[in-house]
């Protein structure tokens, strides 16, 4: 197969209409944090044990498309000895892979951030494809502040996105485009949408510069949302609209498929969001969810390490990725988050 044929076949299925990406792609300091918030041990084994759960979970490819993983995990067996990749593959999921090596401090800006792990890209893509992966994410970070985000910041890491974006696709892997504007911060949406207007802008000048092919990438932003300490919270329908409104002014039609990702929101904010902007007639894209907080938090929850959570858990995850499918397709009500919907098919 051709690299365009391979990646061709990858976003096909990531595009896949009422299909999301789940991301469990925590790093193991980011993982053990969350665990440790609800009394979980970090362990390898208790990673891999919670992963093989969520990934076993009844209908879990009736709703996810495909896993975002962390490099240990693609390293790692299930408990019946099959690499997860594998296991992925049988369920008819696909494995990807995170590739960025994390935040470092951008030099000459105040407190802002550029992601590294560029170096080597292409030896280590080689390697995680041979292991399986078939699709990459890379995530940048911005703040909102009176002086953030700075021009500098916006200009670097639209570059490192897409010199990341051309090396995967080179390699024949779909790369994940990640921009995330954070909701930390006392801002409003309106601040919200003036900061990520020139972000998304400045990606797609430099995906463009860098000769990435727009049809072969899946785009990951944050959407436009009032800060997690404003004094004035958006309403869902704020968040749609202006969410909807910046995507349309940046993002080409050619791109196949938005995933959002959750960014600290609530698991009922983010499903509600998503739904209603696929209520908005003529979307030129697929809009989904790539979340992680956002279709894990009741199943870790309930999840407790403990064996004979299991079932409670699948069963919680279960509900989550229904109802985002759902709102993949604008058919998400909230009335429905008390019911029992988890096995219904
Ligand atoms: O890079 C961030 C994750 O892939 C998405 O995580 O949905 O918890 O923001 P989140």
């Amino acid at each position: 197969m051709s690299v365009m044929q391979e990646l061709a076949a990858t976003i096909s299925v990531l595009s896949s209409r009422g299909k999301g990406i789940l991301a469990a792609d925590e790093s193991t300091p980011t993982i053990t944090k969350r665990f440790q918030a609800v009394g979980i041990e970090s362990t390898e084994d208790t990673r891999r044990a919670y992963r093989e759960m969520l990934i076993n979970a009844p209908g879990f490819n009736q709703y996810v498309a495909g896993v975002i993983l962390f490099e240990e995990t693609l390293n790692q067996t299930t408990s019946k000895g099959v690499p997860f990749a594998q296991a992925l593959k049988g369920l008819g999921v696909l494995a990807g892979i995170k590739v960025d090596k994390g935040l470092v401090h951008l030099a000459n800006t105040v407190d802002e951030n550029v992601t590294q792990g560029l170096d080597g890209l292409p030896e280590r893509l080689a390697e995680y494809k041979a292991k399986g992966a078939s699709f990459a994410k890379w995530r940048a970070t911005y703040t909102i502040s009176a002086t953030t985000p700075s021009q500098l910041a916006i200009d670097t890491n639209a570059e490192v996105l897409a010199r990341y974006a051309a090396i995967c696709q080179e390699a024949g892997i779909v790369p994940i485009v990640e921009p995330e504007v954070l909701i930390d911060g006392e801002h409003t949406i309106e601040q919200c949408e003036a900061a990520s207007l020139p972000v998304f802008q400045a990606v797609f000048d430099a995906l463009y510069r860098h000769k990435v092919k727009l049809e072969y990438i899946v785009l990951k932003p944050s959407m436009v949302i009032s800060g997690k300490g404003s004094a004035q919270k958006a309403t869902v329908a704020q968040v749609a609209e202006a969410t909807v409104r910046v995507l349309r002014r940046t993002v080409p039609a050619a791109v196949p498929t938005i995933n959002f990702l959750s960014g600290g929101q609530s698991s009922e904010q983010a499903t509600a969001h998503l739904s209603l902007m696929n209520q908005t007639s003529n979307l030129p894209w697929n809009v989904s969810f790539s979340y992680a907080r956002a279709l894990q938090d009741y199943a870790m929850k309930t999840w407790q390490g403990q064996s004979a959570n299991v079932e409670a858990a699948q069963k919680a995850f279960i509900k989550r990725a229904r109802l985002n499918s759902l709102a993949a397709k604008g058919e998400y009500k909230e009335s429905m988050e008390k019911e029992d919907i988890s096995l219904v098919a």
